[in-house]
């Protein structure tokens, strides 16, 4: 298909090689990365049988069309920029680095800036993707089908977007795990044996979004379905609007946000 370069193989870089390769739209054979960790890349050659895996930044690049970068924002102005990097079409994961930033240290101008999240490691994730004008349509179209692989993506042309969506779904997965951690401490308070609780808590999680996503209904009327007058979940429902879990979760993404636009800007 063509010959993608991974710049950074840690879990997001491994998570973008697993995702590709299962769904058959890239061979381990097209794929090279690029890891600094001499015991990493020992990983990654045991992991994923097949692959080229190097030290050198260029030796990925110069043999590949596309450069997939997912090394640690702070490691981004060490990299290797011009010549054959900045010919690249380059997708960025890095979370709070804007376009500009991506241009000024890769010298790159045809950038996609993708913000993928961490349920993408099981083929469940969401990536929200923007791209600077200069990729083309077919590229578009190739960024997108390599971005379905690791769940669903969604295109969005305006950047200062990206930083919305990073508050929602990027940092989202981590107010989930909080809510399934309080609920299975909850449920061994009242007496369930922890991997009942850790059980049940998960399917609960899991069946409640899919029945969610599977549904035509506005999650109210689905929660409303299972509220009996007098019942036992308007009594529980009752505690978390008196202790205001509604008006803590808008903060929460009001607050990262602000956050998203925060790291952007320090950059410049
Ligand atoms: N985890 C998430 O859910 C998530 C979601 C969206 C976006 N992201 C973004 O994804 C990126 C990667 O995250 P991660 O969790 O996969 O980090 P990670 O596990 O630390 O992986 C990054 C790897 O790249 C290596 N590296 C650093 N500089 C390099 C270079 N110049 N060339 C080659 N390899 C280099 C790092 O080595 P050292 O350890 O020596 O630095 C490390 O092994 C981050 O920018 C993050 O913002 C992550």
């Amino acid at each position: 298909m063509t010959r993608i370069a991974v710049i950074g193989g840690g879990t997001m870089g491994a998570t973008f090689i697993r995702a590709v390769t299962n769904a058959g739209l890239i061979s381990m054979d097209e794929l090279t990365v690029c890891e600094v960790v001499p015991q990493r890349r020992d990983w990654l050659e045991c992991e994923f049988a097949g692959i080229s895996v190097t030290g050198v930044q260029a030796e990925a690049v110069d043999c590949s069309e596309i450069i997939y970068l997912s090394v640690k924002p702070q490691d981004l102005r060490s990299l290797n920029s011009g010549g054959e990097t900045a010919a690249r079409l380059l997708i960025s994961i890095l979370a709070g680095s804007t376009i500009a930033d991506v241009r000024a240290s890769t010298g790159a101008e045809r950038i996609v800036r993708a913000m993928p999240n961490t349920p993408a490691q099981v083929g469940k994730g969401f990536t929200a993707w923007t791209a600077t004008d200069s990729v083309t349509n077919s590229e578009r179209e190739l960024v997108s089908r390599l971005l379905d692989t690791m769940g669903e993506q969604l295109y969005v042309s305006d950047e200062a977007t990206i930083d919305k969506i990073t508050a929602v779904s990027g940092s989202g997965p981590a107010y989930v795990f909080l809510i399934i951690e309080a609920m299975i401490n909850a449920a061994v308070n009242i007496g369930l044996r922890p991997d009942d609780a850790r059980r049940m808590v998960l399917q609960t999680v899991s069946g409640s979004s899919e029945f969610a996503q599977q549904s035509d209904q506005h999650p109210a009327v689905l929660r409303d379905m299972v509220t009996s007058p007098g019942g036992t979940t308007a009594a529980g429902l009752r505690v978390l609007e008196q202790r205001a879990v509604r008006a803590a979760l808008i903060d929460a993404i009001d607050a990262a946000h602000q956050r998203a636009e925060e790291l952007g800007r320090q950059w410049t």
